[in-house]
């Protein structure tokens, strides 16, 4: 293999060979945390229909959009103000709603209560087509995934639905996000996103032409991931960096919206089952290694970082 490009993130395409797709997949979880996918199988219609439903989410008004305002299962419209990442100076600049997988509150766990399960927040009032577009990206979207963390598995010396087997009712979130545009040379440029890590899996990211994101090379040097036809960015969370001992790397990563312009992205987190106990892999440990991190699970760690992270959990 190549010495690795650390000035770039690669783009892998998985209609390589499964061991060829697992390598370089390995690689760049290894020593970049970040990817771009390339022959993913994710409709163009998915992704324009989820893209025309957004900007018209965004553009209701105000009262529609808070009709729907975040809930204590993070599913709704989290408004300007609302998330702040540790250490910033100052809360993101952008708009966002979440939406995860549709579970009737009869359902057993959201019964008991665990944490981040139940139904979501849809304007279907207001935006009747908002529902069935980000449905069927959650679809798709989760389906690549699953992809990816099938090959992931082999990597790492698991067997390959190790994942699967793991995700029968995931945590996996959708974020339809809207930056608004800021004056391109205003001196006190905000972030979109401050710098952060990812708290979960693996997140799958489609971004519209805009540009903006930028990924924390080992140098220590901001490098730019901008759009690329036909590709969504793949990174890793830190929830699996932890599972893997860091032998894959969560890195860190911001958005700057310097083009005057709005800027739209859609985010899948893409999480396991709430009670999936992580462990340190055993593949990740070398003989007589202890693991860095105590056991805990899914859920207890999406919800502590939460509590962290948004206001609206603290109020
Ligand atoms: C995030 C994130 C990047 C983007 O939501 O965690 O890093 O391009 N988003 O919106
Ligand atoms: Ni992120």
């Amino acid at each position: 293999m190549p010495a690795a490009d650390f000035s770039a993130v690669p783009v892998i395409d998985l209609r390589s060979s499964p061991a060829a797709t697992a390598a370089a997949i390995h690689q760049a979880a290894t020593e970049v945390g970040f990817f771009y996918v390339t022959g993913h199988g994710v409709p163009d219609g998915v992704i324009a229909d989820a893209y025309a439903q957004s900007a018209a989410f965004f553009a209701l008004p105000a009262a529609a959009k808070l009709s729907v305002r975040i809930d204590r299962r993070h599913r709704g419209f989290i408004e300007i103000g609302e998330a702040k990442m540790y250490e910033a100076a100052q809360p993101d600049l952008k708009e966002s709603f979440i939406f995860g997988l549709e579970l009737p509150e009869s359902d057993p766990d959201v019964v008991a209560g665990k944490p981040l399960m139940g139904p979501n927040r849809w304007p279907d009032r207001d935006l009747p087509a908002l529902r069935p577009a980000l449905t069927a990206y959650f679809e798709a979207v989760g389906a690549l995934g699953q992809r990816v963390l099938a090959r992931m598995a082999v990597a790492l010396g698991l067997a390959e639905d190790f994942f699967a087997a793991r995700y029968r009712k995931p945590l996996a979130r959708g974020s339809i996000i809207y930056y608004p545009p800021q004056p391109p040379t205003a001196a006190d440029a905000r972030y979109g996103v401050s710098a952060h890590s990812d708290y979960g899996c693996i997140t799958l990211l489609s971004q519209d032409a805009t540009g903006g994101l930028e990924v924390r090379n080992r140098a220590g040097d901001w490098i730019a991931a901008p759009p690329r036809p036909d590709c969504f960015v793949v990174n890793i969370g830190d929830l699996l960096a932890r599972w893997t001992n860091d032998r894959y790397a969560s890195t860190p990563h911001r958005v700057v919206n310097r083009s005057g312009r709005a800027r739209y992205s859609i985010a899948l987190f893409y999480d396991p089952d709430v009670d999936t106990p992580i462990e340190t892999l055993a593949g990740c440990l070398t003989p007589g290694q202890a693991p860095g991190y105590p056991p805990t699970t899914c859920g207890a760690y999406i919800a502590e970082r939460f509590d962290r992270a948004f206001a609206y959990r603290r109020r």
